[in-house]
């Protein structure tokens, strides 16, 4: 096979319009939860089944694992590469038409793995239009997929003047020190924050900033999952010339213990996030 990770990267691709297609008529929550505790969406299973079905079909694809799934799926074939998906980031905003997304990322250890072993990542976007972003090799990428697939940035940056901020959880479950860090942030940057993760990483690599979902008081690992939004999210930003953190290190430096691992999450410009992590220090 000449390139086993843009296999995975075409897959992805492929599949964003069927579950694009599927989302109108999957509104509604099952009984099920996923291992976060958290009720799955229709939508949410019928993403995650056909992103399972899809690339375990690829010869390279030895595992998949998702933030819907208790366990990591491993395939006959004993593929090299081990794909964590978050199959629909952002799904409460289904209800609300709002963006929405599916973030991948692929390792070159089996799951979990730690962040030195994503040898890529990317996310596609249900926004107005579907785009998808892609980060390996040291490069971003952003394609719009429409009834094909066209390249609209090839060397994508962060943006070297920050211009947007957005930090989800409840503002009483902050802590101190996030808090205050915060009311310095809002007083240089606009908000924008729209409930799904990608949709507003997306606002940070348009526009500049940071975005964040802080550990709480009475939660201090937060509520993003390391491998399945933590590690592809951060890889892209940094990819991209930014930075992310959990308040102390990039995120990509955290080694999981569980598949469904909790993390604080910080991504976007490097200047916020050293002042976050001395903030937070
Ligand atoms: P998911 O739909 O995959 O569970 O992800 C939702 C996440 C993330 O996308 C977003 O930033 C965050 O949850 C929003 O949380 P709140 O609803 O608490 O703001
Ligand atoms: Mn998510
Ligand atoms: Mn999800």
């Amino acid at each position: 096979m000449s390139d086993p990770v843009g296999s995975v990267v075409d897959v992805v691709a492929e599949t964003a319009p069927e579950i694009r297609g599927g989302l109108a008529g999957r509104r509604v929550y099952g009984s099920e939860e996923n291992p976060s505790g958290e009720r799955k969406l229709a939508a949410d299973v019928y993403a995650d089944d056909l992103l399972e079905e899809r690339l375990l079909a690829l010869d390279a694809v030895g595992s998949y694992a998702s933030e819907e799934r208790d366990a990591v799926v491993t395939a006959d074939g004993g593929g090299a590469l081990h794909v964590a998906c978050d199959p629909l980031d952002g799904s409460s905003n289904l209800k609300s038409n709002n963006a929405m997304g599916t973030l991948f990322g692929v390792y070159d250890e089996p799951l979990p793995a730690p962040g030195s072993a994503l040898i890529a990542s990317g996310f596609v976007l249900f926004g107005p239009i579907t785009t998808m972003v892609t980060a390996r090799g040291g490069t971003v990428r952003e394609w719009v997929l429409d009834d094909d697939r066209d390249l609209v940035d090839d060397d994508l940056r962060l943006p070297e003047e920050p211009m947007v901020y957005g930090f989800g959880g409840r503002v009483p479950r902050w802590t101190e020190a996030f808090a205050d860090y915060v009311t310095e942030v809002e007083a240089e940057l606009k908000l924008r924050y729209g409930g799904a993760m990608i949709g507003d990483v997306t606002q940070v690599l348009t526009y500049g900033g940071i975005f964040g979902y802080p550990g709480l008081r009475d939660r201090p690992e937060g509520k993003l999952r390391l491998l399945f939004e933590g590690h592809p999210i951060a890889h892209v930003v940094e990819t991209a010339g930014g930075a992310s953190s959990d308040g102390e290190r990039s995120l990509l430096d955290i080694e999981p213990d569980r598949l469904h691992e909790r993390t604080p999450l910080f991504v976007g410009d490097e200047t916020y996030i050293e002042r976050l992590e001395s903030a937070l220090g």
